[in-house]
């Protein structure tokens, strides 16, 4: 296992156990024929661990420094596929009960957006949507790559996962971020707001100049559970907004509800998938 075993940097056994506790918080509805094995009411410590860190240290100051870090897109140079085989090198399969390698998630996600019969931008936006954890890879704690994001410089909703561990972050105390427009204009639109930093901003910047809007919005917005799943923040976004979150609604549920303990297996898939890439992400990606 990659993640250094330090609770303050690594309080989750792995990546997934965020996204475990998201079925805890939103799970299937029932009669939709996938079978979950049974969550306790309340979340592992490590996830409440998790969330108290990242509550505390996502601030606008922090947020800024990684998008300089990382926005320039020069850590590396790679192919998507090379991106996937990259990221894989994350997984702890000491319990293979749990854990999946991450190619395996994506695949599942791409898979069951191509068997409802989606448009292949859709199938490749399930196959890559995960991929800015690579971030963990680079060196980032789990609470800067997972995890719920949220918008910043304007109040913290009382929405978002456990909003109490905000108390512990310097922007809750700052006039200027009080409000709840905070620093932006009403209806300014998703774009001009300043995300907690995360897999999914990262990923964005990687492909925003080879996909159409709706595959941008899912991999931008896609763990903003606050925004797609409580409808909060209603008041930054703008018509554009509105029409594209219907688009990460729709793939949610490909996110959450796919996971399975069948395997994909990758070398038979591998053919349709990189001519998918090669489609629209042809050859080496600035990372
Ligand atoms: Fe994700
Ligand atoms: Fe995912």
């Amino acid at each position: 296992m990659v993640t250094p075993d330090n609770p303050q940097i690594a309080p989750l056994r792995d990546l997934d156990e965020w996204e475990d506790d998201l079925l805890r918080r939103y799970p299937e509805k029932p009669g939709t024929g996938h079978k979950f094995r049974d969550y306790e009411a309340e979340a592992r410590p490590g996830v409440r661990d998790f969330y108290r860190l990242n509550h505390r240290y996502q601030t606008m100051e922090f947020v800024r420094e990684k998008r300089a870090e990382y926005l320039p897109l020069q850590k590396r140079s790679m192919t998507v596929w090379e991106a996937m085989e990259f990221l894989n090198t994350l997984v702890d399969d000491s319990d293979p009960d749990i854990d999946l390698p991450q190619i395996e998630h994506l695949m599942q996600t791409a898979e069951a957006i191509r068997r409802d019969g989606h448009p292949r931008w859709f199938i490749l936006t399930g196959l890559i949507h995960d991929l800015g954890k690579i971030l963990c890879l680079f060196g980032e704690p789990q609470w800067a790559v997972v995890g719920d994001t949220y918008p910043l410089g304007c109040r913290f909703s009382e929405k978002i996962v456990y909003p109490e561990f905000f108390a512990d972050n310097p922007d809750s105390t700052r006039p200027d971020y009080s409000s709840p427009l905070g620093i932006y204009k009403e209806g300014c639109g998703l774009d001009q707001v300043t995300m907690s930093w995360g897999h999914d901003e990262y990923l964005y910047h990687v492909v925003r100049n080879h996909l159409p809007a709706p595959a941008l919005y899912m991999i931008r917005y896609h763990s903003c559970y606050p925004i797609h799943k409580e409808e909060e923040y209603g008041y930054l976004m703008n018509e554009q907004d509105r029409e594209m979150f219907s688009w990460v609604r729709a793939f949610n549920p490909y996110d959450l509800y796919t996971k399975s303990s069948e395997r994909v297996d990758v070398a038979a898939l591998r053919p349709f998938y990189e001519d998918l890439i090669d489609e629209y992400l042809p050859g080496r990606l600035a990372w």
